[in-house]
């Protein structure tokens, strides 16, 4: 049993991945990933049905959701982002394609549309398709559960138009209810982000409990809203100790940063910004780590030779 009180708060990360190690020795420059014009290597079977879920609420689900899949989209492969969270959705305002948004899975299953009507075809990368599962602030419909969420990862599957594609991502709703058991039914893998935070981590581990339950296995953690600042000043758990305490595998870790606050009211993932941006640049990490089933580790940050240069928050 792990502590809650921070036990080594002075914590960064290490890679365990080449890309990484080229992007460190960049001198401190913002460069995207893509500068090293090589696709990651897709491991495991496809399509991979990813599930993002957190307990908590507001803790970065929809934010990664969204921000994974257009990296992954810009990697090159074909992506469906459900959103999962009826009645509160949100991941077309962050996607900025609320006005799209013509027909949602409701339709589909009342025969009113075909699915490919309810997908959500991004203009900058058309690879990139969304799909809502019902109108804002509408209830879950009596009947509907993981059995229709699994009909409908099935029926992308099978789709004739588009193909099947590589990556499904379900952006799940905050708590353990029924929208919760929807969401997590038809993956088999699960991305869980937390904040460094004891209420997010608590949550976080019954999470876990009831993911592995459902029979998940492949549960990796995202780490967000890491603020070094209070880290070193011991008013923030340091990423190490939410491993310990979690004790899941780390895809990634994202900063606090205000360019996500200003990038979800603009409607425009923060993986597209050019520059790119540090919380951009750890998502865009975090997505490459998930195609090829890759980890990264958090170490103390005192074991870390200094003057590294703010590249040192993603290891290096
Ligand atoms: N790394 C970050 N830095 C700064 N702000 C962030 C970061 N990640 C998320 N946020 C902000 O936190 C808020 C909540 O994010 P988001 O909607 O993605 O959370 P959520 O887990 O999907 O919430 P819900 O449980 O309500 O669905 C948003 O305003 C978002 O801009
Ligand atoms: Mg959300």
């Amino acid at each position: 049993m792990v502590s809650l009180q921070p036990s080594s708060l002075y914590s960064s990360l290490t890679p365990s991945n080449l890309h990484n190690k080229q992007l460190s020795s960049k001198k401190y420059a913002i460069k995207s990933l893509l500068q090293y014009n090589r696709k990651p290597q897709l491991a495991g079977e496809t399509p991979r049905v990813v599930v993002i879920t957190s307990g908590k609420g507001g803790v970065g689900k929809t934010t990664t959701t969204a921000n994974i899949g257009l990296s992954l989209a810009r990697f090159g492969f074909k992506v469906v982002a459900i959103d999962a969270d009826v009645g509160l959705r949100n991941l077309d305002l962050l996607l900025g394609l609320e006005n799209r948004v013509n027909y949602t899975v409701i339709e589909v299953l009342n025969g009113e549309c075909r699915l490919d009507q309810a997908l959500v075809r991004d203009k900058r990368w058309s690879n990139f398709e969304l799909l809502c599962i019902s109108k804002p602030r509408s209830k879950l419909p009596l009947g509907f559960g993981g059995k229709a969420l699994v009909w409908l990862v099935d029926a992308l599957k099978d789709r004739q138009d588009g193909g099947c594609p590589d990556f499904i991502l379900i952006d799940c709703p905050a708590g353990i209810d029924a929208g919760f058991i929807t969401a997590i039914t038809p993956a088999n893998e699960a991305v869980l982000v937390t904040t460094p935070d004891i209420t997010s981590l608590r949550d976080a581990d019954r999470v876990t409990g009831l993911l592995e339950c459902d029979g998940i296995r492949d549960i990796k953690m995202i780490v967000n809203r890491v603020r070094t600042d209070m880290i070193k000043g011991e008013d923030m758990m340091s990423v190490l100790d939410v491993q310990e305490m979690l004790g899941l595998p780390l895809l990634g870790v994202i900063p606090d940063d205000s360019e996500v606050i200003r990038s979800t009211n603009r409607g425009f993932p923060l993986v597209l910004n050019k520059p790119p941006t540090l919380a951009g640049l750890a998502f865009e990490q975090a997505a490459w780590r998930l195609v090829e089933q890759d980890t990264m580790q958090a170490v103390l940050l005192h074991e870390q030779p200094k003057k590294r240069g703010f590249f040192s928050f993603f290891g290096g």
